[in-house]
């Protein structure tokens, strides 16, 4: 690490979002644990305490349901309800028999843990050793994994479904325009105490919450059973499944530390980069989500469609190369890499997943092109992440062509993943 005021800076805010067991992304507007946040958090974490890392997995791992499901949220129980909408009184999963005891959403989020477990394991092997680390969580692990391959592969592809825009983690992306519109609003007055918290326009509008709500509300109804064949939105994401297909492949890299076998996870993370291939366009020189009610492409390019970048050995690297370096996503131009599109009309750099660069995604593209050899284009972007990060209070997110910052601040996954970034720079996916 070579400049101390940012580690400080960032292990700063780690402790002040830290809950006693868990951080919470930003104290205001996401004031309870989020799945894929926690995730991203531990890839920092592990750098100041492996202790506090695994802390933080398994604080998520022990609200798994009993169908294996990690939830895309852990409610935690001292807040007042109206703090974050929807809460535990949406989601009443306390009278669902396969939930946990404490009481989360029935939603998932994209599946990056077993990468975020290996990688915590690999920061300090001998502590992840002595405290059996690795035999507690690869069950969960597996579960989960097994939950996504049999409960959500809703289209028959091998590739696993979202049902509701929430769980790809890139809420309002254009992406989702088309099979949104097809939804129900939901007709009851709405509550956004995120609006207390970020600027309306950098929000999702109250035109994608009434749709979001719906969704929501009819998932819960059907006792997030996923078995309702009708459900309104059913989308394979691009993003979630390159995660969950690197995971799979963590997943082997943990069974064999174990000295269990590695080769069902090594059988299953081909067959679903087989089946992701699927998504390739060329014509985009991308991978585009595939509505499932319709079998259609969705053609938005949002960056989730880069994502596959992070998988070793993947013959469309050189083309998804081209996109990131072309005049849609600009690399070496913008300053981080931008969720949406720069050529379209409706890209706004300061509109949550439609436009703005966030700090995750631009990581996981830096690990992805060191990976690559493209060392000169990671750092620039390592360097231009600790900047902004610093010398904005670690925004959520910025504007990819000036830098400025966006959203709530003192984010934790901005301060993990600079302080990762910097720590460990030569590290790839
Ligand atoms: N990202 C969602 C929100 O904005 C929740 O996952 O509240």
């Amino acid at each position: 690490m070579t400049d101390p005021t940012l580690r400080l800076a960032a292990s700063d805010i780690l402790e002040r979002n830290w809950r006693g067991r868990h951080t919470v992304p930003a104290g205001g507007l996401y004031p309870h644990q989020w799945s894929w946040d926690s995730a991203f958090i531990a890839f920092g974490l592990r750098h100041l305490s492996a202790r506090r890392a695994q802390q933080e997995l398994e604080s998520l791992f022990a609200a798994q349901w009993q169908d294996g499901r990690l939830p895309q949220i852990v409610f935690s129980t001292g807040l007042d309800d109206d703090a974050y909408f929807p809460g535990p009184r949406f989601w009443r999963s306390g009278d669902l028999p396969e939930a946990p005891a404490v009481p989360t959403a029935g939603l998932i989020q994209p599946p990056n843990h077993a990468w975020a477990v290996w990688a915590v394991h690999r920061s300090d092997p001998q502590e992840s050793r002595r405290t059996g680390f690795l035999e507690r969580t690869y069950p969960v692990l597996h579960r989960w994994h097994e939950y996504l391959r049999t409960r959500r592969d809703r289209g028959g592809s091998g590739l696993l479904a979202a049902v509701h825009p929430w769980e790809t983690g890139m809420d309002n992306s254009p992406a989702w325009d088309l099979p949104l519109s097809g939804v129900p609003r939901h007709d009851l007055e709405l509550t956004r105490p995120d609006l207390r918290h970020a600027d309306a326009s950098e929000r999702p509008s109250n035109a994608e919450y009434g749709r979001y709500v719906y969704l929501a509300d009819r998932y819960r109804r059907a006792a997030c059973d996923d078995a309702d064949a009708d459900f309104p939105f059913l989308v394979e994401d691009v993003g979630m499944n390159a995660l969950w297909c690197l995971s799979e492949t963590s997943l082997a890299e943990i069974a064999s530390e174990l000295g269990a076998d590695p080769f069902p996870h090594h059988r299953r993370a081909r067959a679903i980069a087989e089946a992701l291939h699927g998504l390739f366009d060329a014509e985009a020189g991308m991978y585009l989500a595939r509505d499932i009610r319709t079998g259609e492409r969705l053609a938005p390019r949002s960056v989730a469609g880069l994502l596959p970048l992070l998988l070793p050995g993947l013959p469309t690297a050189q083309q998804l190369l081209a996109t990131l370096r072309g005049p849609g996503f600009r690399l070496g131009e913008t300053v981080m890499v931008p969720s949406y599109d720069l050529t379209r009309p409706d890209a706004d750099p300061a509109a949550y997943w439609r436009g703005p660069a966030w700090f995750n995604t631009t990581w996981m593209l830096m690990r992805s092109l060191r990976g690559l050899g493209a060392h000169d284009e990671a750092d620039a972007l390592r360097r231009n992440m600790s900047r902004l990060a610093l010398g904005h209070a670690f925004p959520e997110y910025v504007d990819p062509w000036t830098g400025s910052p966006h959203g709530t601040r003192l984010f934790s996954w901005t301060a993990a993943l600079v302080l990762d970034a910097e720590t460990d720079p030569e590290d790839t996916p």
